[in-house]
């Protein structure tokens, strides 16, 4: 089966940070976007989150307001999944538990016309095993977009087992009609950004844990010495420790090589719930954000 290639419009399924900024920038750039989450307190969260990035686009003079209103208009935030079922592109964007994704993209693939590409923007799950799950391998593959969507040029593009050439090129379309850089890589875990990113953050973890030195002057080390816009704590804070250890797991079973054991740390940190930005404590304190725990 061909894959649909004129897409006029695109369904996200998870309305945390990242499906929020996926549909944002979708609909800013003339796409009749479809934003599901089965909570309305994240479908609200999501439409605040675009709310809100959209006037700071507008503030820095990066976008005009009536861009900004159009784009909320192109844009309807759904709980029932079959909003998508007329979509001609969709991305899944749900908490990384492979199970779940699994079953999402069971049921999409029940929903949607044959054709359809299903992407999803998993960090480090196997496209291949979710592509396992639907009748359309050849149409499924990984658009990993990072977090804060709005601002960072980067998609990766991961080709499954299955995938055929017609979607990868769709993909790749796709990312460039948003203004973005696509960089195709293969499905191994953690694919490049964090097979080589989380083993960073891990080990400046691992630093602090050791007592080498205090988290300030880890983070000031990768601000001053490398350029780097934050240091590997405060980025493990603003990603969310509960989905950095869920990506050290997936390498460390994946590739099962002990380099990439999870810290001790890591793991009391997010026992205890103390999952970053999101939750109001992580490494540092964000007292002006606590309160929600889904990523
Ligand atoms: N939408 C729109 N504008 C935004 C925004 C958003 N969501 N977030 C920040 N901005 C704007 C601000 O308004 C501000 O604009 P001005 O420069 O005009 O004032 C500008 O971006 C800078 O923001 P701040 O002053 O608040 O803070 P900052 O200078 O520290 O920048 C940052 C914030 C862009 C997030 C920067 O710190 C950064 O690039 N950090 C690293 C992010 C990163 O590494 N992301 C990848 C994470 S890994 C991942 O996503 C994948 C994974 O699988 C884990």
């Amino acid at each position: 089966m061909e894959p649909v290639k004129e897409v006029r419009s695109v369904g996200v399924v998870g309305g945390g940070t990242m499906g929020a900024g996926i549909a944002q920038v979708f609909a800013a750039k003339g796409f009749r976007v479809m934003l599901v989450d089965i909570r309305d307190e994240a479908l609200a969260r999501a439409r605040g989150a675009v709310e809100g990035s959209l006037s700071r686009l507008v503030r820095k003079g990066a976008l005009q307001e009536a861009d900004r209103a159009a784009a909320l208009e192109r844009l309807a935030f759904e709980r029932d999944a079959r909003a998508v079922a007329g979509a001609d592109f969709v991305v899944e964007a749900v908490v990384e538990d492979a199970d779940l994704k699994r079953q999402v993209f069971r049921e999409l693939d029940g929903l949607l016309r044959p054709g359809v590409v299903l992407a999803s923007n998993t960090s480090s799950i196997s496209i291949t095993r979710l592509a396992a799950a639907t009748r359309r391998p050849e149409a499924v593959i990984g658009m990993h977009f990072m977090n804060p969507v709005p601002l960072m040029e980067l998609v990766e593009v991961i080709r499954g087992h299955a995938t055929c050439d017609a979607t990868h090129a769709v993909a790749v379309d796709l990312a460039l009609r948003l203004g973005k850089t696509p960089v195709t890589v293969s499905d191994y875990p953690g694919f490049v950004s964090n097979r080589v990113l989380m083993p960073m953050i891990n080990e400046a973890i691992y630093a602090l844990m050791e007592g080498v030195a205090s988290k300030e002057d880890i983070d000031t080390v990768f601000r001053l010495g490398m350029h780097h816009p934050m240091g590997p704590l405060a980025l493990a804070d603003f990603i969310g420790l509960d989905v950095c250890l869920s990506i050290l797991e997936v390498l460390h079973r994946g590739l099962g090589d002990p380099k990439y054991r999870p810290c001790p740390l890591l793991r009391r940190m997010v026992e205890a719930g103390h999952l970053g930005r999101k939750t109001g404590k992580g490494f540092y304190d964000y007292p002006e954000q606590g309160g929600w725990t889904s990523s």
